[in-house]
Order: C-alpha cells, then structure tokens, then sequence
C-alpha cells in the first residue's frame, strides 16, 4: 500500500486496484466493489473527525469504491453526511468519478410529515438537503429507505424517478422493502424507464430472512442487485463477543446492539461457526463475508468498520478458498436464524 495521508494533501494508493475485486450489479452496467462501506455507526458527531477520516480514506486506498450514507445516519440525524462531506471536499473530491456514493430517505429523522415516509415532498426533500451536506451535485444511488405502506407505491416511485430526471441520482434503489413490494416498485420503474438498480436488505448467516422470503430468487428474476447489510450482524459474527464484552464494541455503545445479544445459546453456536473458521485458517468474520459472497445476486456486502485494521482483516476474506458443501452444511447447523438477533 502506497498511500499517503499527509497534514493536508491525500493521495490515493497507487496500487488500490489491484487485489479490489468487482461484482456486476443485476442487469445494469455498474459494477460494485466486493466490499462496500457504511457510514451508519460511529461516523457521527459522537466520535473523532481525524479517525472517521483516516478510516474512509483507508477504504478507498483498498479499492472500497462505494460509500453507503443516509440522511439518518449520526447521531445526530445528518452529522455522518457533513463528515463525509467534509472528507470529499478536502481528500477525495478529486476521486470523485472514481467513487459510488449513496444516500437514503424516508427514514424517520424527525417529527415533520415531510421528514419521513415515502412521498414526493419527503424524498425530494432530503435528497436535495443530503446533496448540500455531502456538497456534490449528484449521488450514484438513491434509496427510499424503508417501505411507507401510507404513501402509494406510484407517488413513491415518481419521486426516485424525479431525482434521476433531475440529474440529482443516477441510479435508484429501495431498502428493507419485502419481495411484493419490491417486485411492484420495480415494475413501476422499469415502466417509467428508470430500472430499479438495487435493494437493500439485511443479510448474514444470523438472518436468513432473504432466502426465506424469497428475495433472493425475485433479486434475479426482476434483474436487480443486492447489497446486503450488516453481514457480520453487527460484530456478532465476529470472535469479539465469545469470552467478554469489549468495552469499545458496538454492544456497549449503540442502541442498536446490547449485552443483551450476547446470550449462551448465542455464544455456543458462534464457537462452533469459529472452530470451522480456524479449520479454514482464517477468522469468523472472514468467514461469514465470504459466506454472502457466494450468493450470485449478492453484488456487495455492506460492512461497517471502527478502525482500519478491521477493514484490512475484512476484505481479506476474498483471498480464502470457497466454502465447501460439507462447510456449508456446518454453517446451516450453527448458524441458526435470529441467533443474536431481535428478529
Ligand atoms: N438500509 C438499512 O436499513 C441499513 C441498516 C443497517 C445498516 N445499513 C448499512 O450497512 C452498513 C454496515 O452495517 P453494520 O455496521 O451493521 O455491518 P457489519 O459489518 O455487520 O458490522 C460492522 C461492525 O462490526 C464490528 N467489526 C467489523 N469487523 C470486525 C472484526 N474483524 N472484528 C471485530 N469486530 C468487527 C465493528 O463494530 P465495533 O468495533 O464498533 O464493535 C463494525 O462497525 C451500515 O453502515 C449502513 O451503511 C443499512
């Protein structure tokens, strides 16, 4: 790696495409990083500017081309935007052609009809706010954020169309829509010429709900992409949680995530999903990446990260052999739905 983060000019890595790897994203022509990363934990204003920084500057010099944001992300709700505002305008705008950025709405940011939900106002809205925190003129991808069943699916669909016409968006997604709804807003799309690039959905071997569902499978038939979040189901999927609770790990210090998780029924089965990792040679987490990567239509896995060498550790599960059906079948034993999870 031959980045430099001097006191004020960054220069990306020379070599960050070289060992980068990149997955065709449904049937559009955009290819995605293996890897992408979020910004929805501990890029708010509760935590270091200079380390949020070098983190997303790391990623980049790994080849991470896209960055996921949301209007919600914080806390509070937009600081994770303005952060990464900040970074693009004094490290990466010169990257910018290089780098996928996306952004959602229509997740609940504040007691406003018009800051939440999925109607023209609300969509519109953020974006343009979004656009003036993150301080480009376009985002790559364009999310509604979660499924408004009060706003018609049509008004909903002209809104991310809009954003396109408009020039605000190239491409258009949802997130944590169920497959009925996602099939709809996709047929409204294409009709409107504006194909629905991709979703969004949780995805690990603790949350098996995309393969139950059947999303996975409608993910090909219609021709979109998956981006799957929180593959690692926050840090569970990781060996950090089987003797004790780290005081700097998620459980500790996000709503999102509590010792309450950390159960003995929890902690027996991510020991066994950790065993057959070391019989790999590799980690948990390693593991677990590779295990959504195996999927098709998974065209990125969504990883969050609060230091640099948890992104180095990450992305190098790419260089391990594929799970074999007999590994497959261990994870199917252990790795039981919901395990961990409030699901
Ligand atoms: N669309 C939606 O509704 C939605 C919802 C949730 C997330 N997302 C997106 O998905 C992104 C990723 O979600 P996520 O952060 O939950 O993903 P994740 O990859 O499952 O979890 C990441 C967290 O696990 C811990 N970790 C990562 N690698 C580790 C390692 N090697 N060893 C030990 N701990 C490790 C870190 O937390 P600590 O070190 O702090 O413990 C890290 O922040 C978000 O940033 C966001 O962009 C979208």
């Amino acid at each position: 790696m031959t980045a430099r983060i001097v006191d004020t000019v960054y220069s990306a890595a020379t070599d960050r495409y070289a060992k980068a790897t990149f997955r065709r994203t449904g049937d559009s022509g955009l290819d995605l990083p293996s890897f992408s990363f979020g910004l929805w934990q501990k890029f708010g204003a509760d935590y270091a500017y200079e380390t949020q920084r070098e983190i997303i500057l790391h990623a980049f010099d790994l080849g991470i081309t896209h960055f996921d944001n949301a209007d919600r992300y914080g806390p509070p709700h937009r600081a994770a935007q303005i952060n990464f505002g900040r970074v693009l305008a004094e490290d990466l705008g010169r990257y910018r052609d290089e780098i996928v950025l996306s952004t959602k709405a229509g997740n609940p940011i504040g007691e406003s009809p018009y800051l939440k939900g999925g109607s023209r106002k609300a969509l519109l809205g953020s974006l343009d706010h979004s656009l003036r925190d993150l301080g480009t003129d376009y985002v790559d991808i364009f999310y509604h954020h979660r499924p408004d069943a009060s706003t018609p699916l049509e008004e909903t669909a002209s809104a991310l169309v809009s954003a396109v016409e408009q020039g605000k968006a190239l491409y258009v997604g949802v997130s944590n829509y169920q497959p009925d709804r996602a099939h709809e807003i996709a047929q409204l799309l294409r009709t409107a010429g504006v194909p629905l690039l991709i979703h969004q959905p949780r995805y690990s071997i603790y949350d098996r709900s995309i393969e139950r569902n059947g999303l996975l499978q409608l993910a090909q038939d219609d021709g979109f992409g998956l981006i799957v979040y929180s593959p690692l189901a926050q840090g569970l999927l990781t060996g950090k949680y089987l003797e004790a609770i780290p005081d700097d790990a998620r459980a500790v210090n996000s709503s999102f995530l509590s010792s309450a998780n950390i159960t003995d029924e929890y902690r027996q089965r991510t020991a066994e999903l950790n065993k057959l990792a070391e019989s790999r040679g590799q980690s948990l987490a390693q593991l677990a990446l590779q295990w959504v990567l195996r999927q098709p239509t998974v065209s990125s896995a969504l990883i969050g990260a609060s230091s640099t060498w948890q992104l180095d550790h990450n992305v190098a599960a790419i260089d391990f052999p594929d799970l074999t059906d007999d590994e497959l079948a261990i994870i199917d034993e252990h790795g039981v739905h919901g395990t961990g999870l409030n699901l």
